[in-house]
């Protein structure tokens, strides 16, 4: 909170009610919410398009969904950026900009969990 803002709530408590409220109000939250909703689509859409493609064909492969996609990121991460395994073979590439869109998501995702 500003200091000016504090100086005002010594004259009129209610300012200070008023300036946490606006301060915390839930509108930011949602704008954040919605930022990570779309990181995530997008992310989805790369898993879609150069994962799911080939893993639904293949046995003992997972789908990757918006909802399961969540609780394989560890193991994306690691078959994608540290073994490099994936996407499997030479076909199937990443583009540089469903890389960044996989980097994004997983830095989010791994950070909170
Ligand atoms: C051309 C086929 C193909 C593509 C494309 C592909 N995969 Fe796979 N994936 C496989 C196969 C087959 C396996 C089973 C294990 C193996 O043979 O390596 C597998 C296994 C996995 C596993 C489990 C690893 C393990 O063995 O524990 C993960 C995680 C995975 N893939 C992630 C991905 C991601 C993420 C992408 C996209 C960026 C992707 N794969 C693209 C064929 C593919």
């Amino acid at each position: 909170m500003k200091y000016s803002a504090l100086l005002v709530s010594l004259v009129c408590p209610w300012f200070l009610y008023f300036s946490l409220v606006i301060e915390h109000r839930p509108k930011n939250r949602l704008v954040e919410i919605t930022i990570q909703e779309d990181l995530k689509e997008r992310a989805f859409s790369a898993l879609r398009d150069k994962c799911n493609v080939c893993h639904a064909a293949k046995k003992k492969t997972d789908i990757f969904t918006l909802i399961n996609m969540d609780s394989f990121a560890p193991d994306i991460h690691k078959q994608v950026f540290v073994k490099r395994k994936m996407p499997k073979g030479r076909k199937i590439k990443l583009t540089d900009d469903e890389r960044n869109q996989l980097q994004v998501w997983l830095d989010e995702t791994l950070i909170e969990k």
